[in-house]
């Protein structure tokens, strides 16, 4: 079913029940007329949100009705619509932006981070944005690449001794500690050390012992904005500056007004940037080593690439590698961490040629997007040449979108693709891992898409 249909077959109807229809005699197969109408659906009332019912009802919606489907809520309050077509998601996303404000998801999101970018609408959140942006411009973030390289040495030193002792790694856990454990030091500098010192153990390691994103888990993770607070003041009452984020945060100045973010806001983005930055980056690199562990050809390919990569002397970053940033950007097209985009329409709009009502959710499924058959050729398969720079030229921008896109795109991207560039190289140099388990890890779909169990490995010294 196209975008621009005008005409829909007799089978659309059981979907569109209050359709204005007009028949035509004269065609042997019956077509039906039709004016942009509601988006073909099924009668049956659904709840779609971020959680693991959705993932086989998105997909099978799609197989049913197409590209753009419409589903009521089980209370009848609202209707939502999923569009799958990239010319209706560049439209969202960025053509029509000004008419959507983020959706149903994020409601339980703005429970946990407050109004931090994520969450936060319209002046607010163009402000802040505006504020935020420069601590996560790439000069920034080089500043920030010797802690994620001794991050990763630390690691590898850990692991090291797994590897002779021949014990697997859990390495779901392990990473998680690593991506927290970069974005607090990239956020705090050696007030987290100090941190550590006065608690004997980070405070924050919350969020890699506990996977539920729940109210109770939200009221636990904003009582830690205390600390945060604290750092803050004693930073004000000894008129500290350090090289990293929080200290770029606080000297960030609105460009109109002059003045500081306010608190409570820097509070939020703080907060915002601990979340977001940690658990999607984490479990990106999870898929990424098990799907590595799963195509032989791809991860030699991959020690080939990184052996050139490596420096001369030790100890010095690796360079940048063109390979291993397109095993990652294959590994977030099959698992794309923030797999359900999800907005909500302000006023009336048109998408897929059907009527979208003023208060429609609207989702943008990019755990279906990335393997639409549309833009990708047997897309189950692991293949990183899908990158090359030629096969991203000739295909739809919009067909990928593990960022997002528009003016919302994540703040975080290039941070996390050097944190990640980083680890991959320096690991994959050291290690071949090998996955202990006997099914494939299976596919949790929250908030974030992660391994529902942890990812155990055998660690291989090369
Ligand atoms: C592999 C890693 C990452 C992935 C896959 C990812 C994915 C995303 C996606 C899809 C969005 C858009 C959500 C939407 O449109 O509803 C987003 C937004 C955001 N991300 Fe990331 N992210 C990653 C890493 C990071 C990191 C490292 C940080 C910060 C340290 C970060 C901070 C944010 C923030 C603050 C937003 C909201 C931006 C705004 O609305 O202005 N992310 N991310």
């Amino acid at each position: 079913m196209t975008n621009s249909d005008a005409i829909k077959t007799e089978t659309d109807m059981d979907a569109a029940p209050c359709w204005r229809v007009r028949h035509s005699s004269a065609v042997k197969r019956r077509f039906i007329m039709v004016q942009p109408m509601p988006a073909p659906g099924p009668q049956q009332r659904h709840d779609l949100d971020a959680n693991d019912e959705s993932l086989p009802l998105l997909r099978d919606l799609m197989q049913r009705y197409g590209d753009t489907c419409r589903v009521t809520s089980l209370s009848g309050s609202h209707d939502s619509v999923v569009i799958h077509n990239t010319d209706d998601i560049r439209h969202v996303l960025l053509g029509n932006r000004g008419n959507y404000v983020k959706g149903l998801a994020l409601d339980r999101v703005r429970v946990l981070l407050g109004n931090g970018l994520m969450a936060s609408e319209g002046e607010l959140w163009m402000r802040q944005r505006r504020m935020v942006q420069p601590a996560f411009q790439t000069q920034v973030i080089r500043g920030f690449s010797p802690l994620m390289h001794q991050a990763n040495v630390d690691l590898i030193e850990r692991w090291a001794g797994h590897a002779e002792r021949g014990e697997p790694v859990n390495l779901t856990r392990d990473l998680s500690e690593l991506a927290l454990k970069i974005v607090l030091r990239a956020l705090f500098s050696t007030d987290f050390e100090r941190l550590i010192d006065a608690e004997g153990a980070s405070p924050f390691d919350l969020l890699t012992r506990e996977t539920r994103r729940d109210l109770a888990f939200a009221a636990k993770f904003r009582a830690l904005a205390h600390l945060v607070r604290a750092m803050i003041d004693s930073r004000r009452q000894e008129q500290r500056i350090e090289m990293d984020l929080l200290s770029i945060l606080m000297e960030a100045r609105d460009k109109d007004s002059g003045e500081a973010m306010p608190d409570r806001a820097l509070l939020d983005e703080i907060m915002t940037l601990i979340v977001a930055g940690h658990e999607t980056t984490a479990s990106t690199l999870n898929w990424t080593w098990y799907l590595l562990s799963q195509n032989p050809d791809v991860e030699s390919r991959l020690h080939a690439a990184i052996a050139g990569a490596m420096p001369a002397v030790e100890g010095e970053p690796p360079a940048e590698c063109a390979y291993v940033e397109h095993v990652l950007q294959e590994s977030m097209r099959l698992y794309p961490a923030g797999w359900l985009l999800s907005r909500r329409a302000v006023g009336d709009d048109t998408l897929g040629g059907h009527h979208v009502a003023a208060g429609t959710e609207v989702f943008i499924c990019t755990y279906l997007l990335h393997r639409h058959e549309a833009h990708w050729e047997r897309p189950e398969a692991f293949d990183p040449e899908r990158f090359a720079p030629e096969a991203v030229e000739a295909r739809d921008r919009f067909a990928y979108l593990p960022f997002s896109a528009g003016p919302r795109f994540c703040i975080g991207t290039t941070f996390s693709m050097a944190e990640m560039t980083m680890h991959l190289s320096m690991v994959a140099q050291r290690f071949q891992l090998q996955y202990v388990g006997d099914e494939p890890p299976q596919a949790e779909f929250q908030i974030n898409l992660r391994t529902r169990q942890d990812v155990h490995m055998r660690l291989v010294a090369r």
